[in-house]
């Protein structure tokens, strides 16, 4: 190989990874959460966004662009499932149901040993995911 292909080679390689990352289909995306209500570190119970009307405009606004940038690709865009990953929608809105959406986007799921979904804790804030709660319980079923 001349040195001109290996660099080619090289360029090819390395080049065509960062292209895909850098639209969002596969690392994680950071979501400005500018406009909700600062939770601070205690992991509340229940959606804090679902009750107060502008807040849960804010959230469904802020909350469309975190789920399309980290979850569309397995759950589907606005939040229908293509079959990949179960449909968010069918979960209800209960305290149970709100616990369970929390522990499983910070913990991501593994099935037969192998990473389903990956983990978002210390990459989602709170405010981020609750807001990504509200904008799933804002599609239509
Ligand atoms: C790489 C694909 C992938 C990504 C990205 C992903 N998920 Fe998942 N998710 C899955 C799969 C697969 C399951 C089912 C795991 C199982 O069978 O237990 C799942 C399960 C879940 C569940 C449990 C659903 C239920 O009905 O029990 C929730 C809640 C969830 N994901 C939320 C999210 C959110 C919110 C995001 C984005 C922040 C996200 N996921 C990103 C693949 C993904």
């Amino acid at each position: 190989m001349t040195l001109r292909a290996a660099v080619v080679a090289f360029a090819i390689l390395f080049a065509a990874p960062t292209a895909v990352l850098a639209h969002g289909d596969g690392a994680p995306q950071p979501v400005d959460t500018t406009g909700l209500e600062p939770l601070g570190d205690e992991w509340r119970g229940t959606n804090p966004y679902r009750d107060d009307a502008k807040q849960k405009a804010a959230a469904i606004e802020i909350g469309s662009r975190g789920y399309n940038s980290n979850c569309a690709r397995c759950h589907g865009l606005e939040a229908k499932s293509g079959g990949m990953a179960p449909d968010l929608r069918e979960l209800g809105e209960s305290e149970t149901e709100d616990a369970w959406f929390i522990s499983r986007v910070l913990q991501g799921a593994v099935v037969s040993g192998r990473q389903k979904m990956p983990p978002f804790e210390g990459l989602l804030n709170q405010e981020a995911i609750w807001a990504i709660r509200t904008y799933i319980d804002s599609q239509p079923d």
